[in-house]
């Protein structure tokens, strides 16, 4: 475990920043996280997990707090809306020992946000600074905090709100530039990113979240507002080498090839193989059915062999489709 909160702007490398894997609900397991670290995220973050079930004791909630030696830094993100039960789970994930607690307050879902948890709290400063602060005195480890820019277009609190978080103690911010109501749609408004970044009195690491699809729109949020990290989400699913990719144009400003076949296939595999082990064979076959569209959906006559591989039960005759994909389309080029 590292023993102070540097590795947060510890990059190890000259000129670019740290690259996180953001957390997905569904997405980021194990398997998705084994697969994004061997393709360049250096800072990895469990799916959210509520501090109320934990409380509960439900064993499929405790499940997703499993970490692994081989993801640090690795951190855990807790969800909630009451402080006893998000100081009760962040001292049961701390035992994990994960290398930080990260605290949801960025969630727009309505289930969540109805009870004030997630981006709900956006309308609860007070409620989210004091249950902030409660986190941050109750464990030894660094805790950090992901939200959003506030409510609605009307509210947008984030710039009185990040000197309140650092004054609880947060070791690092994750801002999502949007705010609840845009949910997914619209654009990120980079611009606060960068209104955060020039006031003085913030020193924690801010981590600029939102639209990062590729090389050239990682180095524009990153030249435009100076954030300290960046951290990806969406358009890692199906495409984990975009961790890689962005590294090496910040470091060299030139392009990668987008991975052929093989390497799609070599990589499906092992995704599968790690979502086996993680969550047994048929769910991982289940659920790996929608990945395939992502990582194939630019080959021309893909859809006759999308229909074998998402039927297919038996995983090893799912591997032997996808080598015969890696042999049909050996010489593919693909955009991305
Ligand atoms: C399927 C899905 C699940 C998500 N689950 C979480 C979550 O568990 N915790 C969280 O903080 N954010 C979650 N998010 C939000 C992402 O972490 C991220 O903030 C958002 O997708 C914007 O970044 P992007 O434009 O790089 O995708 C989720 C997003 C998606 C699409």
């Amino acid at each position: 475990m590292h023993t102070n909160s540097t590795f947060f702007l510890q990059t190890g490398h000259t000129q670019s920043p740290l690259l996180y894997l953001a957390p997905m609900e569904d997405i980021t397991d194990p398997s998705f996280r084994f697969i994004a670290k061997e393709y360049g995220a250096d800072v990895l973050i469990t799916e959210f997990i509520s501090s109320d079930e934990l409380v509960a004791n439900i064993a499929r909630t405790s499940k997703k707090f499993t970490i692994f030696e081989h993801e640090r830094p690795v951190g855990i993100q807790i969800y909630g809306h009451k402080k006893d039960a998000m100081v009760y789970a962040a001292q049961l994930v701390a035992d994990a020992n994960p290398d930080f607690i990260d605290i949801n307050w960025g969630c727009p879902m309505k289930k969540i946000v109805k009870r004030f948890a997630g981006a709900g709290m956006l309308r609860n400063l007070p409620l989210m600074l004091e249950i902030t602060e409660a986190v941050v005195k109750s464990v030894s480890i660094p805790v950090t905090v992901k939200t959003r820019l506030g409510w609605d277009e009307n509210s947008i609190v984030i710039h009185q709100l990040t000197p309140q978080l650092q004054n609880t103690g947060i070791k690092a911010l994750t801002v999502h530039a949007r705010t609840r109501e845009q949910l997914y749609s619209g654009n990120a408004d980079w611009n606060h990113l960068r209104m955060l970044k020039e006031n003085k009195s913030i020193q924690i690491p801010i981590i600029g979240n939102g639209d990062i699809i590729d090389e050239i729109s990682a180095y524009n949020l990153l030249n435009y507002s100076k954030v300290d990290a960046l951290m990806i989400g969406r358009a890692s699913i199906g495409k984990p080498w975009i961790f890689k990719h962005i590294r090496h144009f910040l470091d060299t400003g030139t392009l990668l090839p987008a991975p052929d076949t093989k390497e799609r296939v070599d990589l499906c595999i092992r995704h599968l193989q790690k979502a086996i082990e993680w969550k047994g064979e048929q769910r991982a076959v289940h659920e790996m059915r929608k990945q395939y569209l992502k990582y194939f959906k630019e080959l021309p006559d893909f859809q006759s062999i999308k229909k074998l591989l998402v039927t297919e039960e038996n995983p090893l005759h799912l591997i032997r489709t996808l080598q015969i994909l890696a042999e049909m389309h050996d010489n593919f080029i693909y955009s991305a």
